[in-house]
């Protein structure tokens, strides 16, 4: 099976044998192109997807080893994302499952996400929590099982990644945010500053993250800009901020697991390759009882090999795509 990823601002080719062995895996990242802008370009992005993907396909055949003509299936995210972007993907898919008569199919960008978790793991026990915390969402599922998803919380105004990479972009950081907080917070003393940890209601597993943004820009105006400028302060501020975002996803994720009655926790997504948040959520896993599934960090953050299995999950219950696909930028997860 070939899988494509073009959503956001990676182009992700992948190929997967029997469901399981992957043979190569590539990504050509646009983190370049729209770092001087602090933030993906839409127009920019789906001109590079373009520009890359054929030649992408080429490299990642070459080094699976195997002819197009072997390819037996195609899997390609249909949505979220950035509508220009799916396109690009979802095109190209289609012209490639017409031309070779095999079988499409349409991925939904955080099964996938979820489904990284069973690159490395093959016997997730369930049910599960999965806990999918990325740029555009924060959804918590209830999973009976694999391939069965039930949204039992969501951010009420913020992603997760989001929360970090505007954080950093108002501590002049840079794009893309989340990847900085964390290798700065390293060096920080979590208790010198002090944010909130909202929407901690019992009631639901929802998360809120746009007070604790407030609450940044507040202390930022009440400090001397100069301070930024001394590592010891950034360590610390983005250590805290960090610490506030990770508490408030490890509490509901475990609140959901108890009120689910699972088993086991999934966390994926790009912001589970914080070194913090998989820290904690091991953790609080061991403290508990309960087994905690995080990718490895290459397969958090946007790949296709995460398309792969999440399409050969649906090629197997033979939940195939017509030719007449379309991307949906808003595709809800069933
Ligand atoms: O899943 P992903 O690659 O793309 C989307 O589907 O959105 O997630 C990207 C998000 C960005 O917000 C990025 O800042 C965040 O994941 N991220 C991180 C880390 N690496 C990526 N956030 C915190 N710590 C990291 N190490
Ligand atoms: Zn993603």
């Amino acid at each position: 099976m070939l899988a494509i990823e073009s959503s956001c601002d990676e182009t992700a080719l992948a190929v997967l044998k029997d469901g399981k062995t992957l043979l190569s895996d590539l990504i050509s990242s646009q983190i370049d192109l729209h770092k001087k802008y602090g933030g993906v370009v839409p127009e920019l992005a789906c001109r590079r997807h373009i520009e890359v993907i054929g030649p992408l396909l080429k490299e990642t055949l070459e080094k699976s080893g195997v002819p197009l003509e072997a390819i037996d299936a195609i899997a390609v995210t249909a949505g979220p994302g950035l509508v220009g972007a799916l396109l690009v993907g979802v095109s190209f898919a289609k012209s490639l499952s017409y031309a070779l008569g095999i079988p499409l199919l349409a991925v939904h960008h955080l099964a996938g996400h979820i489904n990284a978790a069973f690159i490395e793991h093959a016997d997730i026990p369930f049910p599960a929590v999965a806990l999918v915390v990325s740029g555009g969402h924060t959804n918590l599922y209830a999973m009976a099982r694999r391939g069965d998803y039930r949204l039992v919380g969501k951010t009420i105004d913020d992603a997760a990644g989001e929360a970090f990479d505007k954080g950093a972009r108002m501590l002049g950081f840079g794009y893309p945010g989340g990847q900085v907080i964390d290798r700065l917070a390293l060096k920080g003393n979590i208790d010198r500053f002090n944010f909130p940890r909202p929407y901690r209601s019992k009631l639901h597993c929802d998360f809120s993250f746009s007070g604790l943004k407030t609450s940044l820009r507040q202390k930022l105006l009440n400090l001397d800009p100069t301070c930024l400028k001394s590592a010891q302060f950034q360590a610390d501020i983005a250590a805290a901020y960090q610490s506030a975002i990770v508490e408030s996803l490890v509490e509901k994720t475990f609140q959901a697991l108890a009120k689910e009655k699972a088993v086991a926790i999934i966390l994926s997504g790009g912001v589970a390759a914080n070194s913090l948040l998989r820290k904690r959520m091991k953790e609080e896993g061991d403290k508990r009882g309960f087994p905690v599934y995080i990718p490895s960090p290459q397969y958090c953050t946007d790949n296709a090999a995460m398309i792969a299995m999440a399409g050969a999950e649906q090629y197997d219950k033979g939940r195939f795509a017509s030719c007449d696909l379309n991307p949906d930028p808003n595709l809800p997860l069933r």
